[in-house]
């Protein structure tokens, strides 16, 4: 019986709101379906049989697109199937000759609400659960790594300080001891990254970052030279510190000193962010 297959149910819960939203949707036209079909053709307008059809075919339209780019976001294997389903189930309700109604009422609506539930409910038990899960897994790594990104950053911000810039492979940072005027450090995104370990092309592209820094912290700060360091027994990250020297400065000729605890306010902080970030080119 039709209309036990058009009674929403856990049954046919994907587990993704937005698609167990529309699914219920589209049942509940099945359901205006039967109960045009228990009121008999004598009593139905062609007007009626016209909204009904155009609306299946208007929110089944919609329900797959936003299906397609679900599985498009997750990149999902077996998409080009699961849209051939759909492509089909589109067609038969986009070319549905609706004259067939006033011909054969009965039969007809039959016809159309076995297709229909037979097709939906089959879809949705099948292919849409399939995609589901998958849809769910990725979402479950997928905020796993935002997670895990985000501590990284919050962890960084506190050993080094204010975020410039993000770059493909590092994140460049005002440190918060400002000791040496505009000293900034770049940090590699890849937490056990080792300097040895790295290709050339990885190399080259952390070394261009770098540079594009220490050039915006010498527009910036106009040091008299800037030393490069990084301390591969100390240093959690693979980094370079860039640390402008001043001919003013004890340290200049010396290796530099820092973290002397010089800080400056958040929105000094905040103006040379800027400054610098604006002079990265
Ligand atoms: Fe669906
Ligand atoms: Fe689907």
């Amino acid at each position: 019986m039709a209309s036990i297959k058009f009674d929403w149910s856990e049954h046919y819960e994907t587990g993704i709101p937005e698609i167990d939203e529309q699914h219920k949707q589209l049942f509940s036209i099945g359901r205006t379906i039967e109960q045009m079909s228990m009121k008999g053709g004598e009593n139905v307008t062609d007007r009626e049989i016209l909204g009904l059809v155009n609306s299946l075919r208007d929110y089944t339209g919609f329900h797959f697109y936003s299906e397609e780019k679900l599985m498009e976001e997750i990149r999902y294997e077996d998409i080009q199937l699961h849209k051939k389903h759909h492509a089909q189930m589109l067609y038969f309700v986009s070319n549905y000759d609706i004259r067939k109604f006033r011909k054969n009422f009965d039969a007809t609506i039959r016809e159309i609400l076995d297709i229909i539930s037979d097709q939906v409910v089959h879809h949705i038990l099948g292919d849409d659960k399939k995609f589901a899960a998958a849809y769910k897994t990725y979402q479950k790594m997928h905020k796993h790594m935002e997670e895990k990104v985000k501590a990284d950053r919050m962890e960084n911000e506190e050993s080094y300080g204010f975020p410039i810039k993000e770059f493909n492979s590092s994140i460049a940072y005002l440190m918060r001891d400002q000791s040496a005027s505009g000293h900034c450090v770049i940090v590699n995104k890849e937490k056990k990254a080792k300097y040895l370990a790295m290709t050339a092309l990885e190399r080259d592209s952390f070394h261009a970052d770098m540079i594009r820094v220490a050039k915006a912290v010498k527009k910036v700060f106009k040091p008299d030279a800037i030393d490069y360091m990084y301390f591969e027994d100390v240093d959690e990250h693979l980094l370079f510190h860039i640390i402008p020297k001043y001919q003013t400065a004890e340290d200049f000729g010396k290796p530099p000193v820092w973290n002397k605890g010089k800080e400056l306010t958040e929105d000094e902080y905040k103006d040379l962010v800027e400054k610098i970030g604006s002079e990265i080119k």
